[in-house]
């Protein structure tokens, strides 16, 4: 038994558990955040087998200019920085604000696979500051209305590399249901957002992460499906 318990063997599956221990994808689940922090609220209208769909309340959103990155994770992580000095206190009331979740990055790809892509990057504003959020130099408020939102959800951290993989899932888990056409008319109304993606925690947080990758749909086109 001695022995076992030192075999390359037991260590590695000692490894592999405890990667699936840190990196399981949570999936349909409230993220677990938004019990400690606010969070916008939304409705749950449907779930789809790899989607779920959400219908959320008006929201503000205090966002960055966009941000020219070939990488998804550099030019996310530039823009929290920036919301991060805002929240504390790096603004125009020299005002801390709660922190939120979650912080989301609206993706707008390049035409090229080696030229750069748009980022901008969003702080929910909370119930407390959105009738009067402080400005500060290179942000901007964004006041959406209610919104239907098709949402994917992953774990761990989000990568470069299958950021597009995920995106493509979702689109595919879309394209044979009956939300289809309405994320089509979303998709033509707004060319330049391919998605936005939604996360949860903070970079020092290392287990039980929830990432969202979010796709808009045309609420004229959805009441029809519903
Ligand atoms: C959305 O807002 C309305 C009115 O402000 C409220 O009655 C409703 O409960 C909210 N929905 C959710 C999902 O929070
Ligand atoms: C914010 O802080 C700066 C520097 O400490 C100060 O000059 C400014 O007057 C303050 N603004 C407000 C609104 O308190
Ligand atoms: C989703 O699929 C549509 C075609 O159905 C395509 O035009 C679009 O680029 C796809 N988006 C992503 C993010 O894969």
């Amino acid at each position: 038994m001695a022995n076992f318990l030192l075999s390359p063997l037991y260590l590695a599956l000692l490894l592999l558990l405890l990667l699936l221990l840190l990196f399981a994808p949570a999936r349909g689940e409230f993220p677990p955040t938004c019990e400690r922090i606010e969070c916008p609220s939304y409705g749950v209208v449907d779930a789809g087998n790899g989607f779920e769909i959400r219908r959320y309340n008006s929201t503000s959103w205090m966002s960055t200019e966009a941000i020219e990155d070939v990488s998804f994770v550099a030019a996310t992580r530039a823009g929290f920085l920036q919301l991060f000095d805002y929240i504390q206190g790096k603004n125009a009331y020299n005002e801390t604000i709660e922190m939120t979740a979650p912080v989301i990055t609206q993706v707008s790809p390049s035409d090229g696979p080696f030229c750069a892509s748009s980022f901008i990057v969003s702080f929910y504003v909370p119930k407390k500051n959105q009738p009067d959020p402080p400005p500060a130099a290179g942000l901007h408020v964004q006041k959406c209305g209610p919104r239907l939102v098709a949402v994917r959800q992953f774990g761990g951290f989000v990568a470069d590399e299958s950021l597009g993989e995920e995106a493509a899932a979702l689109n595919a888990s879309l394209a044979g249901s009956k939300w289809a056409s309405a994320a089509d008319k979303a998709r033509r109304a707004d060319p330049a957002t391919a998605y936005i993606v939604a996360q949860y925690n903070s970079p020092f947080e290392f287990s039980g992460r929830v990432n969202e990758i979010w796709m808009l749909l045309d609420d004229e086109e959805a009441s029809v499906s519903m």
